[in-house]
């Protein structure tokens, strides 16, 4: 058997031929093609379209060719253009004839949506698993590092401190969001689209609820011709993986920075550094710039295939197997990008000596000066105002907050007295107590909630 040439006088050009041909790529479907036509022959078995014996025989024959995949023993060739058409021509081959009625009530284009469905549910189970061990691994480092602050930066200029905690439970946050987007995404890819046929529906007596249960779909698709011609559960995927790879793209942008010398706020596992080949002082975190430089490959990819299906009629158009290629390249760049970060996260190393040092200068305690006149009845702008010449001043003087001699501090506010030398990195960040805050007494209980909601279920949420 090769491309379906039936009713052509002339074999497919050689060219054309492999150019139509996907198997390159789809034949990842593989386990999720025989598990539908698993399903397929036994519902059509008993429904009394193929006789049972028939079906038995066809199952048998898939669960084999399974096997043969698995141990490498089928050779994949590009003139059977793809992964369906590979294995029913290996049931052929195997069985004979009656390896012909597997197709009866189908066509590829109900049967590859099905595929992807699958697969695609395998993927987001997959997501929302690795998804928990980074957020694990983050819990984990900010559990650590509770005593840690650092400051909080606002245009990457010093703001206010900040417990490290607090700026690593963020990102938990963003991932949870995350989790959410797969989660949701889930719940439209739990369709079942076989029973479609090519676009209108087939003329047999099929039992869809059957096939559905057996294949773990909650329902099947309410019209078959959205159901064949639908992608939009690998867009939401592709969307969601391009939110995901963008969260962590930012966090590791920060441990790119926190982890050169002018930072230096962590250190990075040697593990997940490379050296240079020629300058052997270099430490460079490559596996975080490229998680950030992959990040523009996925955000690629779902730009691609938002593109395919513009303006596509209704229903299926061979364009649409562009749409495995990209989405393939997602699901593993997402993987493999939240694994290395796991890791790195877990291994990396706070300097705590230079995360102090960076919270003394740069007067980070600048709102907190303007608070403390505020609450001896200043208004806050015009002690804003005060602060902000208090600063012009001890940075011509080279001072800071804390070497200022309280007749200096007096020259601009008479409302100073030995109480602004209490403001402290510390007193900052438990001033900022209240919730969502940085206090503390909250990131611990942040810390808690997060441990709970970790915890908690199985499903990955
Ligand atoms: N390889 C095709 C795809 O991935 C399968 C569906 C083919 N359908 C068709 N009408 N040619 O989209």
């Amino acid at each position: 058997m090769s491309q379906i040439r039936g009713r052509f006088s002339k074999a497919a050009d050689k060219r054309a031929a492999e150019f139509t041909a996907s198997i390159h790529s789809d034949w990842r479907l593989y386990s999720h093609d025989i598990a539908g036509s698993i399903a397929h022959a036994r519902m059509l078995g008993k429904q009394g379209i193929i006789t049972g014996q028939e079906a038995e025989t066809i199952i048998k024959a898939l669960t084999d060719i399974r096997e043969e995949i698995e141990q490498g023993k089928l050779e994949f060739k590009p003139e059977l253009e793809d992964i369906h058409m590979s294995i029913e021509a290996r049931l052929l081959e195997k069985v004979g004839e009656v390896g012909g009625k597997l197709h009866t009530a189908r066509s590829r284009n109900d049967q590859v949506a099905l595929d992807l469905r699958l697969f695609t549910k395998e993927a987001i189970s997959g997501a929302l698993s690795s998804l928990r061990e980074l957020q694990q691994a983050l819990v984990t480092k900010a559990g650590a590092s509770i005593d840690v602050v650092i400051p909080g930066y606002t245009h990457l200029q010093r703001a206010q401190p900040v417990l490290l905690a607090h700026h690593l439970l963020a990102y938990f946050e963003m991932l949870q969001r995350d989790k959410e987007r797969f989660n949701d995404c889930f719940k439209r890819t739990d369709v079942l689209p076989l029973g479609s046929g090519a676009l209108a529906g087939v003329a047999y007596e099929i039992d869809r609820d059957s096939v559905a249960k057996e294949l773990g779909f909650s329902r099947v698709s309410p019209n078959s011709i959205d159901a064949v011609s639908d992608r939009d559960f690998l867009l939401e995927y592709e969307a969601a993986a391009s939110l995901c790879m963008m969260h962590l793209s930012r966090l590791a942008e920060e441990i790119i920075l926190w982890s050169s010398e002018e930072f230096g706020f962590i250190e990075l596992d040697d593990a997940y550094a490379t050296g240079s080949s020629i300058m052997p002082q270099k430490k460079n975190p490559d596996t975080a710039e490229l998680i950030r430089g992959k990040t523009g490959r996925v955000y690629g990819q779902l730009m691609a295939l938002l593109t395919t299906m513009k303006a596509l009629p209704l229903a299926y158009n061979r364009d649409i197997q562009e749409d495995k290629e990209g989405f393939f390249d997602i699901v593993d760049t997402l993987l493999s990008s939240l694994k290395v970060f796991t890791g790195m996260i877990t291994t990396l190393k706070v300097k705590t000596e230079n995360t102090r040092k960076a919270t003394e200068q740069g007067y980070v305690l600048a709102t907190d000066i303007a608070d403390y006149l505020v609450k001896k009845g200043e208004p806050f702008r015009t002690a804003h105002d005060i602060v902000a010449r208090l600063i012009g001043y001890a940075a011509e003087k080279e001072k800071t907050f804390t070497q200022l001699e309280l007749t200096e501090y007096q020259r601009f506010s008479p409302l100073f007295d030995n109480n602004v030398y209490s403001i402290t990195v510390e007193s900052s960040v438990a001033a900022r107590n209240n919730a969502g805050g940085t206090a503390p007494q909250r990131v611990t209980e942040a810390l808690s909630r997060a441990k709970k909601m970790l915890g908690g279920s199985t499903d990955g949420n």
